[in-house]
Formats: C-alpha cells, structure tokens, sequence
C-alpha cells in the first residue's frame, strides 16, 4: 500500500491543485442549470438512430463515418471539408487545439468571467492561464488590452467566448478581428451558443489562418448527452490538430446521431425560435421582479443580478422549492449574480413563481 505521500509523487504539482471540473449534482423537478436544450431528440429520430446502429458490427471501429459526417458539417456551415474537425463535445476540441499548441509554461490568454474550462484545460498542460477581466459595467471585452496581454505574455493562445458563458453577450467580430490580426497565437472562439446569436465569428475565417470556431451539437440540436462537437478551421491547421485526437475517440453511435440531426434542420429551427421566444418571456418578466436585473442574452441563458437578496439565498431558496439554476457568484466578479438556462414554457413560469416566493 502507497502512502498518501508516495501518491502524490506519481502526479504532477499542477494536477494536485486542481479540483475536478463537475457540474453540483442536484435532483430537480426543474432543471435549469447547464445550459442544456429543453427539447429531447423526438422519439421517431431516436428510432432512426438505433434502427441504423442495429444494422452495424459493435465489435468494429467505425472510421466510415468520419469523412461522411465531416462533409455534411462542411456543407452545414458553407466551410471546406479539411478544415472540419470532429469531437466528443466541443470540449474535447478546445482541449485538443490547447494541446496542439501550449507547450509547458506557454501563455494562453482569455477575458472572465468565462467558461471555466478554458482555465482548467490550460492548467492541466502546464500552460499559464492569463486571464483579464471584461469591462466591469457590461461585461464587453477591451481588446486592447486583450492584445497588449497576448504579445507581453507571448501567448500561444487566445481563448474567446463567443457569445460568452456565463454573461450571455457576444463578442463582435471587430474585436475578434483586432486580436486575431495582432498575434500568431492560435485564436480559439468557442461559439457554442452561436445558434441563438444575431451573429458569428464565420466570416473571419477566410482571413484569419491563426482563427478555430468551435461549435457543439449539445445546445441547439439537443444532443448533450451523445456528446458531439465539431471545429472549423484552415484546412493546415485541422492537418495538425488532428494528430493529438485519439484513434476512433467519436463512437459510431454518435456520428449516426449527428447525422441524423443535420438532416433535420426544421426541427433545430423551430426549437431556437422557441427558446429564443422563452428567453424574451424570461427577459421580461424578470425585468419587473423586486431587485432583479436581468442580462441581455445572445444565448439560451440569461444572467441576472440579485441586489438586496444575496445571491446564495435566492439560488437556496429557489433549490428548496424544486428549481435549479446555476450559483455563477463565485466566478470573478460575478458575486451577484446567478445563470438562468431558458426551458420550456413551463418551466420558464414556474421558474418566475418560485422567484416571486423566493424574493
Ligand atoms: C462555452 C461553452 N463551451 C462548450 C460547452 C460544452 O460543450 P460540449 O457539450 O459540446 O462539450 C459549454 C457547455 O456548457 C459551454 O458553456
């Protein structure tokens, strides 16, 4: 038996520090807490699925599908087939393209309150998080500052959230533009909540060869749980990212649910205008709330700012009647504020009701 000791010596300093990236895992009657779709896949897609994944050989790997999928993607978003890569989530992706690129000790730049993922990944490769804040009165992003950071610290990368997770606005392409144009770094937008934006950072692409969208099936198409994300980039660049993915690391099962999903454009449609419609419900209503001030959103959340209530209360008292949203006050410079994933109507009224007890 290892001592405590001796088990630590068998894992680098960096990793010890961290704590494990989990979601709190709460049993809710609503569930308004990951940002995920409200929607499941209907049940005539589920058999779709499954009746293709019946017909195949399970003790296979699957490679077949890879080419398939990554043109449909290509022919999804209007980008060249070599500059598509795919991932299990778009969070493998935004590992992959910080491993592809960070060396040990490298800088990897990125505004906050972000996704705190990006601090996390960054860590775990030895790299060195170089985090500055977004502007205190809307969060929006300075990039000049942005840029004298990235060449001071040398960075290898930029991380940007776009639109951002937690505080809901976009980053506009000028801004994306002025960073992407500054650097060699490797400039990365996470764009998983582009479905419900008025833009994105596409129309960069052709210009900027340092520029990686990542994109994800687990918001708009309702597909958290198969977990699918996909990046769009220089076809160069896909060339040498693809080298750290692991041999066959998307299941089968997924591809042909991806596959599915683009063939079904209508129905992804129909679900952001209806949870673009439960965001402007949301809006309002938590508007003419006592001491709530609601976010704009460019995404399928809103951020709101408790005044009198502390934050903690308001998220414990909505969690003792059933509802959970997410406690974002410990984020930095977030310390009243709480994230609230847009659900169905009625989880969205029943969300209000619990607020108005609560306050
Ligand atoms: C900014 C951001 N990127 C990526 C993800 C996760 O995406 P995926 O499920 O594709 O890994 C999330 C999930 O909440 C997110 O907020």
């Amino acid at each position: 038996m290892k001592t405590d000791t001796e088990y630590e010596k068998l894992i680098r300093q960096e990793i010890r520090s961290l704590e494990p990236y989990r979601s709190p895992a709460f049993d809710c009657r609503i569930k308004l807490d990951l940002n995920e779709s409200p929607f499941d896949i209907p049940a005539e897609l589920k058999d779709r699925i499954y009746e293709k994944a019946r017909g195949l050989n399970w003790h296979r790997y699957h490679d077949e599908f890879e080419p398939v999928l990554k043109k449909q993607l290509a022919e999804h978003d209007s980008h060249l087939t070599e500059g598509v890569l795919i991932g299990n989530g778009s969070n493998a992706l935004i590992f992959h393209a910080l491993l592809a690129s960070v060396g040990a000790g490298d800088a990897v730049v990125f505004p906050e309150p972000t996704f705190s993922l990006y601090r996390q990944n960054v860590t775990v490769l030895g790299g060195n998080p170089a985090a500055f804040r977004l502007r205190e009165k809307d969060f929006s992003l300075d990039e000049e500052q942005a840029v004298a950071l990235v060449e001071k610290s040398r960075a290898a990368a930029v991380v940007l959230c776009s639109p951002n997770n937690p505080t809901g606005n976009r980053i506009p392409n000028a801004a994306i533009e002025r960073i992407a144009g500054s650097t060699e770094a490797l400039i990365i937008v996470d764009e998983a909540y582009m479905h419900f934006a008025e833009d994105s950072a596409f129309e960069l692409l052709a210009k900027y060869p340092n520029l990686i969208l990542l994109r994800t099936f687990s918001k708009a198409f309702g597909l958290a749980g198969l977990r699918f994300g996909y990046a769009l980039c220089a076809p160069e660049l896909a060339h040498e990212i693809v080298k750290v993915q692991l041999p066959h690391h998307v299941s089968f099962f997924t591809q042909l649910a991806a596959l599915t999903m683009l063939e079904e454009p209508l129905l992804v449609e129909e679900r952001v205008a209806e949870i673009k419609r439960g965001r402007r419900y949301l809006q309002e209503r938590l508007a003419h709330l006592p001491g709530i001030r609601p976010l704009a959103s460019e995404t399928n959340f809103i951020l709101i700012e408790c005044g009198e209530k502390p934050a903690a209360e308001v998220f414990n008292g909505l969690l003792k009647l059933g509802v959970l949203i997410r406690n974002v006050s410990g984020y930095p410079g977030l310390s009243r504020y709480l994230r609230i994933t847009v659900g169905k109507p009625a989880e969205n009224e029943a969300l209000i009701a619990a607020l108005e007890e609560v306050l």
